[in-house]
């Protein structure tokens, strides 16, 4: 078989539209916080069906400015305890830290989410909220676990990094949420270079995470320029500048419009390793509890031999990932107890899920592992 190079993530990018809407930003002569980042914010609104989204820089910074918010308005002490997981890309936890805040890892199960019987171990009368990664799109338990949030007067945040798209019972994942973090980082399955989004429930929340995000200042320079650019405004808070601006936002808007096909798309090439690789040697693929309307960010399987076969796949072109090593394996996160994300985390492999894969890469891939178990 001749050898192919198919790459782990490789994001797509409409180029002539989203460069059509770059050119309006810098013709009008406005690529910060502005026209574009609000007309993305209504309609990623009307996608999720949510009434307050704020544009951001990323996700870190969405997760760590929620959490601020949500301590400022509820009166969060330094060291409470947010429940997080192991299994997740380490900004998660880190802005759980920036926070002030404690992260105190609940346990995972194949799924790779946190499951509710192991959230509940982890409640104490200092926990304040909940963060749920939904990896790769899946759910797990989030219904459950959003019903003992609710019973226990805890805030249920979804780390949505990797759902943008992702539905449940045919709800986006941020209606079981209180509060959602999506990311727009550059090889998501919503593309841009650096951005996330915020959804907060009420107007107060929203003013406030809007001037949280913009060093404090009570009114943003695109708010102030609609008022005739009133040049005095106070500053109520130490806030940070985590705001979108309207390049990425233009990137964003061409992008929402093809995030439900690209979807469907990854959800076709899940479908056919699940298929063809049904069987081979250790792998036993991590089926998705949303499997119809999941976003299929990523593609894993979990198989004994992990370690022998990356390297083996990287020799035949094959690029793969590990999402993610245990946060407890690095040292601000040991102290946490994660028997089972500490053993899956050894064993489990994404393989290549983007949408300039054709259907012959995937049959390279499971033709490549197939001949890995045969020697
Ligand atoms: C699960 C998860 N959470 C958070 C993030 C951070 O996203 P961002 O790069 O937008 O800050 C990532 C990015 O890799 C992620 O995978």
């Amino acid at each position: 078989m001749t050898q192919k190079n198919v790459q782990l993530f490789v994001p797509s990018f409409d180029v002539d539209a989203c460069l059509a809407e770059i050119r309006i930003c810098l013709e009008k002569g406005w690529t910060g916080i502005g026209f574009k980042t609000v007309e993305f914010e209504q309609k990623f609104s009307d996608f999720i069906s949510q009434p307050y989204c704020h544009f951001l820089n990323s996700n870190t910074n969405g997760i760590h400015l929620l959490l601020e918010l949500l301590k400022k308005t509820r009166n969060w002490r330094d060291g409470d305890e947010v429940i997080s997981t192991a299994m997740t890309f380490v900004s998660t936890n880190h802005s759980i830290l920036h926070a002030g805040l404690e992260p105190v890892f609940a346990d995972v199960d194949e799924s790779l989410c946190v499951t509710a019987a192991e959230v509940e171990k982890k409640i104490t009368a200092r926990t304040r909220a909940v963060i749920f990664v939904a990896i790769g799109g899946n759910v797990g338990e989030m219904i459950k676990i959003a019903a003992l949030c609710k019973v226990r007067g805890i805030s249920l945040i979804l780390d949505a990094a990797h759902s943008a798209g992702s539905r449940l019972n045919g709800k986006d994942l941020s209606a079981y949420a209180d509060y959602s973090v999506f990311s727009f980082q550059a090889v998501k399955n919503l593309p841009t270079a650096d951005s996330g989004l915020i959804t907060v429930q009420t107007e107060a929340e929203n003013q406030l995470v809007r001037q949280l995000s913009w060093c404090g200042i009570n009114k943003d320079t695109y708010s102030r320029s609609q008022d005739g650019y009133k040049w005095l405004y106070s500053v109520d808070d130490v806030g940070y500048k985590y705001n979108g601006n309207s390049i990425m936002a233009a990137i964003a808007i061409v992008q929402l419009q093809s995030l439900d096909a690209g979807n469907a798309r990854r959800r076709e090439l899940a479908a056919m390793y699940a298929d063809k690789l049904a069987g081979v040697g250790s792998l036993r693929f991590i089926a998705h509890a949303n499997g119809e309307e999941s976003s299929r960010h990523l593609i894993q399987f979990i198989l004994e031999e992990r370690n022998e076969l990356i390297e083996y796949l990287d020799k035949n072109g094959v690029g793969t990932g590990v999402h993610y090593r245990s946060n407890t394996s690095y040292p601000m996160y040991a102290k946490n107890q994660t028997p089972n994300a500490d053993r899956l985390s050894d064993k489990i492999i994404s393989l290549p899920c983007h949408l300039k894969m054709e259907d012959g890469d995937v049959d390279y891939v499971v033709e490549r592992i197939k001949s890995f178990y045969q020697h």
